[in-house]
C-alpha cells in the first residue's frame, strides 16, 4: 500500500452551545454559553474541508504510535491527538490512560444466544474507572491555562481520578462528595492522592450546585463533565474500540448513565469518526439507568427528550445515583442521532448481572453491570438481535465498591471454622457432592 504523504495537522477548535448553537472561542470557568447558559461542546470547523485521505492517514499514524514509548503516544487519549484540542506537549498530563481491554463474554454470550458479545473494560484505567481519559484531557487544559487548583463534585470515581491526576501535575485538588454515599475504595483513593475532601450533607446533585458557587469565588478549574474538554478525552474510547474491532462498527454499544457525560462523549466520538470518513455507519448507543435514578428514562418516555424530568435518586449503584444530570441534552442528541434505546433496570437486575459477569471472571462495579442487565431487556424487546455485535462499556473496577459485595448473600463464603485439615476436607466433600 502506498503511504499517503499528507501529515494531518491538529485543527483549531471552537466551543459551540448545544442548545442555541452560538459559537465562542473561549469559555468562563462555568463552561456555559454566554447567550443561553447551556452546555458547550468542542468542535473543529476545519474538519469540514478535510480531504478523504485524512481518514486513511489517521488510521496509519495511530497504528504507528502504538509501538512508541513516548508518553503522548502510549496514552490511549493523546495517541489520537489529531482529533483533540491542540496543547503543547509539555502540558500533557498522562498516566497511559485508555488502552483498556476488549474481552469477549462466554457464559453470557451462551445464555443470551448472542455470540458476539464483548466488554470494553474501562475499569482497567490507572485509577480504575473511565474518568481517567477525560481527566487527562481536561487537567491538561487546566495546566496549559496556568491553574494550580482543580475541583470537582463526585459520586466517587471522578474524585479519585481528579486527585491522582492533580498529584501527577503537582496541582492541588478539591473534591465535594455526598457524605456517606461514596464507596470506601473511591474515598480511599481521593485521600491517598492528597485531595482536599469535603463531605457535604446532600447528594451528588447538591454537591454540583455548591461547586458552582465555589468556582465563582475561588480560582479553581472545574473538572466535572460539564467541562467540554472532559468529553474530548472520554470520546477517545470510541476510537480505541474501533481500532480493536478493526474498524468494523458494532450494531450496539451499551453504557450506564449517571450525569450523562460518558454517553455524550461516546456518541460524539463515533459521530466524528463517521463525519471524517473513518467509519461508514454509527452503532446504536443505548443508555441504561438504575430504576431509582432514572431522569433520562423518564425524560425520553414522558416528553421525548424535550425537558429534563428531575428525580430524587436512590440506588445502591452509588456511582449513578444522580437525579439532575448536567449533560442530559447531549445524551438526548446521542440517542436521537444514533437510534439507541434508554432503559432502566432494577436493583435486583443489577445485582444479578454483576454476579453473572463475576462468574466469568469479569469484575466491575454495580453501575457498570447495569449494562448487562439493560442488554437483557433490549434483547427481550427485540431491539437487539442475536446476530448483532454488542459491546458493553464497563465503567469501573470491581474493587471500587467491595461493600456492595459484602451486603449480598455470599454463598461461597464459609467459616470462620477450625484450622483443622479433617474439618476442611469434610466441607470440601460436601461442596464436591453439590456440583
Ligand atoms: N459508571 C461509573 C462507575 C461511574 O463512576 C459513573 C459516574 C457512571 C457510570 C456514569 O457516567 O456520569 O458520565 O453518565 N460517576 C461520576 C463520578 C458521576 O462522580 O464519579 P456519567
Amino acid at each position: 500500500m502506498n503511504t499517503i504523504p499528507m501529515k494531518p495537522q491538529i485543527a483549531t477548535h471552537v466551543l459551540r452551545c448545544v442548545h442555541c448553537g452560538k459559537v465562542q472561542e473561549t469559555a468562563d470557568r462555568m463552561f456555559r454559553c454566554t447567550q443561553c447558559s447551556e452546555l458547550l461542546e468542542v468542535t473543529y470547523p476545519e474538519w469540514a474541508s478535510a480531504p478523504p485521505e485524512f481518514a486513511l492517514r489517521l488510521k496509519e499514524i495511530w497504528r504507528e504510535r502504538r509501538g512508541s514509548s513516548l508518553p503522548e503516544n502510549s496514552s490511549g487519549v493523546w495517541r489520537f491527538r489529531e482529533l483533540l484540542p491542540h496543547v503543547d506537549r509539555q502540558h500533557i498530563v498522562t498516566m497511559c490512560e485508555g488502552n483498556t481491554p476488549l474481552v469477549p463474554l462466554k457464559r453470557a454470550a451462551g445464555s443470551l444466544h448472542l455470540p458476539n458479545l464483548l466488554v470494553k473494560h474501562q475499569g482497567m484505567n490507572p485509577t480504575g474507572s473511565f474518568k481517567d481519559t477525560g481527566i487527562s484531557a481536561a487537567i491538561t487544559m487546566a495546566k496549559a491555562e496556568g491553574f494550580s487548583w482543580v475541583c470537582c463534585a463526585s459520586t466517587g470515581n471522578t474524585s479519585a481520578s481528579v486527585a491522582a491526576y492533580a498529584a501527577r501535575a503537582e496541582m492541588k485538588s478539591i473534591v465535594l462528595l455526598p457524605a456517606g454515599q461514596v464507596a470506601a475504595g473511591k474515598l480511599a483513593q481521593a485521600l491517598e492522592y492528597g485531595a482536599n475532601v469535603l463531605q457535604l450533607r446532600t447528594d451528588f446533585d447538591g454537591c454540583l450546585r455548591v461547586l458552582h458557587e465555589v468556582v465563582r469565588k475561588f480560582s479553581a478549574y472545574l473538572l466535572n463533565s460539564l467541562n467540554p474538554y472532559r468529553l474530548e478525552g472520554q470520546k477517545t474510547v470510541a476510537f480505541e474500540l474501533m481500532e480493536q474491532l478493526d474498524w468494523q462498527v458494532p450494531e450496539h454499544v451499551i453504557v450506564p448513565g449517571g450525569n450523562l457525560g460518558n454517553s455524550s462523549a461516546l456518541g460524539k466520538g463515533f459521530m466524528e469518526l463517521r463525519d471524517l470518513g473513518l467509519i461508514q455507519s454509527l452503532p446504536k448507543i443505548s443508555i441504561i439507568q438504575a430504576a431509582g435514578a432514572n431522569p433520562l428514562v423518564r425524560t425520553m418516555r414522558e416528553n421525548g427528550g424535550a425537558e429534563l424530568i428531575r428525580v430524587t435518586p436512590e440506588t445502591r449503584a452509588t456511582a449513578i445515583r444522580i437525579g439532575n444530570p448536567a449533560s442530559w441534552r447531549k445524551a438526548v442528541s446521542v440517542l436521537k442521532n444514533g437510534g439507541g434505546a434508554c432503559e432502566e433496570v432494577s436493583e435486583k437486575e443489577i445485582a444479578q448481572a454483576k454476579a453473572e459477569l463475576g462468574a466469568e471472571g469479569i469484575g466491575c462495579e454495580p453501575a457498570s453491570a447495569a449494562t448487562l442487565a439493560g442488554l437483557k431487556k433490549l434483547l427481550a424487546a427485540g431491539f437487539v438481535k442475536s446476530a448483532d455485535t454488542v459491546v458493553l462499556v464497563l465503567t469501573g473496577h470491581m474493587l471500587k465498591d467491595v461493600d456492595y459485595m459484602k451486603q449480598l448473600p455470599g454463598q461461597n463464603l464459609l467459616g470462620p471454622m477450625e484450622a483443622d485439615g479433617d474439618a476442611v476436607i469434610r466441607t470440601l466433600e460436601q461442596i464436591y457432592a453439590r456440583h
